[in-house]
């Protein structure tokens, strides 16, 4: 039977700075079959495909005896997964019924910038948003969530997220596990703190700013101590860290290696064989797994390697402790009779490589974290309320893209239609940022100047930046001019998003 426990957590970083933190402890539960989110495939009416959201609130049982307030769409927590096809004209209908505004961005889809979702979409309570695009990706795995300004982090922690998976003709013939819910499963990694009534617990301490919130316990699909039983011989798990903060290093408990096939934004040129693979906030993979010789198997989380570019640095170091432990995500359960899956192919679906264009200009973005002396200052301001009295950097001088902090009514780049383009982001502070960018996929071409690992030569709209790093990127911008609406780039740590690490770009 499940044991319970409470106990008040000793809290985190120096004394005097911090509010109590009471958590729900670390108990033996129950384990909980995985839950598979239902899957949406729109309605094709006059050559469109329309697809329906409601944004709403509920309780959630993730504890057998206790309900969490909690955000969802179509449901209470999380939402549906959208299966769009390449080419397809789309509508989504998105209905707020949450009683407050909030957007909903499709994260990584080349869309209009007025399609997007991002902050400047806001859907009123009681409003309907119906954005129009046309699919033009790859087949991947994809996200949507929540993109309110400043409150982006608290609602993707409460819920307002789900998965997108989008086929195409080029990759429908690859032999693979393509079975949705039995041999190609989604995997919505997310770590949550509970509060002892079984409410979530956001942001509580500077440091859940400082280094991005995270949890204490880890939830898949919303489902705690999460049991997935193995019907054929490879499993192919759609990884995405759905996480506000937390990277995690993806590993099977028996050192067990693993196929990498894609990531974020589609294939890779042939997938890659693996043994732990680091999947920072908002990044995807899809990897297969084989679990022929019938015996149980855990996926899991290893400490982050002692050697890892990731490693926070300097006073950020002791902000993490967190980092260093392994975690259970799943755990996988064959049973005795597997059907046979197909052999994988050697190559996948080739790349067009954007830099074989030509580059016609190169920005460089600095993200830099405002630290040190005048950091108590502000942390004195900042001890007003619950909530509100942490985010000191909403006035903006904390979290930083070129020395300046969000502000909605500045454009801050303007890229020429057509262009291709390197950005080159500088990593000046003292933790990974994973940055983001919307418009659509881009090319990582090196890190400090070496070439990037197999594994991340592919098509991805997020990238991991270490301290001290400088990530290029390349990226072509050949669709959706428009003056009015901009695209965002911000790092994906929602808590340094919130607080000003983000900036905005049209394309004319
Ligand atoms: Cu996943 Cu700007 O977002
Ligand atoms: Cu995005
Ligand atoms: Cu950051």
């Amino acid at each position: 039977m499940k044991r319970r426990t409470f106990l008040a957590a000793s809290g985190v970083g120096s004394a005097g700075l911090l509010l109590p933190v009471a958590t729900l402890a670390q108990g033996t539960l129950a384990d909980n079959e995985l839950k598979i989110p239902e899957l949406l495939s729109g309605r094709l009416e006059n050559g469109r495909r329309h697809y329906r959201l409601r944004a709403q609130r509920g309780t959630t049982r993730f504890f057998p005896d206790l309900e969490t307030p909690t955000l969802g769409l179509n449901g209470s927590y999380l939402g549906p997964t959208i299966r769009l096809k390449d080419g397809e004209d789309v509508t989504m209908h998105v209905e707020n019924a949450l009683g407050e505004p909030t957007t909903i961005h499709w994260h990584g889809l080349h869309v209009p910038a007025k399609a997007d979702g991002g902050p400047h979409s806001v859907i009123g309570a009681g409003e309907t948003w119906r954005p129009e695009f046309q699919v033009m990706e790859h087949a991947g795995t994809f996200w949507y969530h929540s993109h309110l300004i400043n409150r982006t982090g608290d609602h993707v922690y409460q819920g307002l997220a789900g998965m997108i998976i989008v086929d195409d003709d080029e990759s429908a013939g690859l032999p693979m596990p393509r079975e949705y819910g039995i041999d190609d499963i989604p995997l919505v990694i997310q770590d949550r703190r509970f509060n002892q009534d079984g409410s979530f617990q956001y942001v509580r301490a500077h440091s859940d700013i400082m280094t991005g919130m995270f949890g204490d316990r880890v939830l898949v699909n919303g489902t705690l101590n999460p049991v997935f039983s193995a019907t054929t011989s490879k499993v192919r798990l759609r990884m995405l860290n759905g996480s506000n903060a937390r990277t995690y290093n993806l590993a099977f408990s028996d050192g067990r290696r693993f196929t990498q096939l894609s990531c974020d934004g589609g294939f890779l040129d042939r997938p890659v064989e693996m043994s732990v693979v680091e999947l920072g906030p908002a990044e995807r993979c899809d990897i297969v797994v084989d679990v022929s010789d019938g015996s149980p198997v855990d996926l899991i989380s290893l400490p982050m390697a002692a050697d890892s570019p990731y490693r926070p640095q300097g006073m950020m170091r002791n902000m993490h402790p967190t980092n260093g432990e392994r975690l259970q995500i799943l755990a996988i359960r064959p049973q005795s009779a597997l059907e046979k899956s197909d052999d994988l192919p050697d190559r996948l679906v080739p790349m067009i490589r954007f830099q074989d264009r030509g580059i016609d200009n190169t920005r460089r973005f600095t993200l830099s974290m405002a630290m040190g002396m005048g950091m108590r200052g502000r942390m004195m301001r900042g001890r007003g309320g619950p909530r509100g009295g942490m985010m000191m950097g909403r006035g903006g001088d904390q979290f930083l893209i070129n020395g300046q902090a969000m502000d909605m009514s500045v454009i801050n780049e303007t890229v020429p239609m057509g262009s291709t383009e390197i950005w080159e982001v500088v990593n000046d502070s003292m933790m990974m940022h994973p940055f983001h960018v919307h418009h659509g996929q881009f090319q990582v071409l090196d890190r400090n100047g070496r070439p990037v690992h197999a594994h991340e030569r592919g098509y991805k709209d997020t990238v991991k930046v270490g301290p001290g790093e400088t990530v290029r990127l390349v990226m072509t911008f050949d669709h959706f001019s428009d003056a009015e609406s901009p695209y965002m780039y911000h790092c994906h740590i929602l808590e340094h998003e919130d607080n000003g690490m983000m900036g905005q770009f049209v394309v004319v």
